[in-house]
């Protein structure tokens, strides 16, 4: 039992949970800002909301699949975790991979989301805190 408790405490040490800014300049260089008509600020509200900036952050929805990482992709579509049913793994890599410190993986496979524009809205926590909205604040203060 002592071993599992450390086992988990070295696990919830090693997440890295993105700063604000630090996440906006990561993905502003990658070219994040403005790809298919999304903006930086955009991404930067998904994250906050999504899984708090946090790359570790995962959700079980109640059909079963899984939001995976800092933008919180879905194992029903995006990656194979192992446990989804007819899983499509449109990003073609394993949901682990959306956990890693380096988010470019995540950033991929989140730009190939957007390939179709619609797929925003699939984004719930977007949808209600981002959309449509005076997102400046996402930005206020970094160095882009
Ligand atoms: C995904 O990666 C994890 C960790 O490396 C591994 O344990 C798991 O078997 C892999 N899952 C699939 C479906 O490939």
């Amino acid at each position: 039992m002592r071993a599992v408790v450390l086992l988990l405490l070295v696990a919830a040490a090693s997440a890295k949970v993105y700063e604000r800014c630090e996440l906006a300049r990561t993905l502003k260089a990658a070219g994040m800002d403005g790809h298919k008509g999304v903006s930086l600020a955009d991404w930067v509200c998904l994250s906050q909301w999504e899984s708090s900036y946090n790359t570790r952050a995962t959700n079980r929805n109640t059909d079963g699949s899984t939001d995976y990482g800092i933008f919180q992709i879905n194992s029903k579509w995006w990656c194979i975790d192992g446990k989804t049913k007819e899983a499509k793994n449109g990003c073609n890599i394993n949901c682990s991979a959306l956990l890693t410190d380096n988010i470019q993986t995540a950033i991929t496979c989140a730009k190939r989301v957007v390939e179709d524009p619609k797929w925003m809205t699939a984004w719930v926590a977007w949808n209600k805190h981002c959309a449509g909205k005076d997102l400046s604040r996402y930005l206020a203060g970094c160095r882009l």
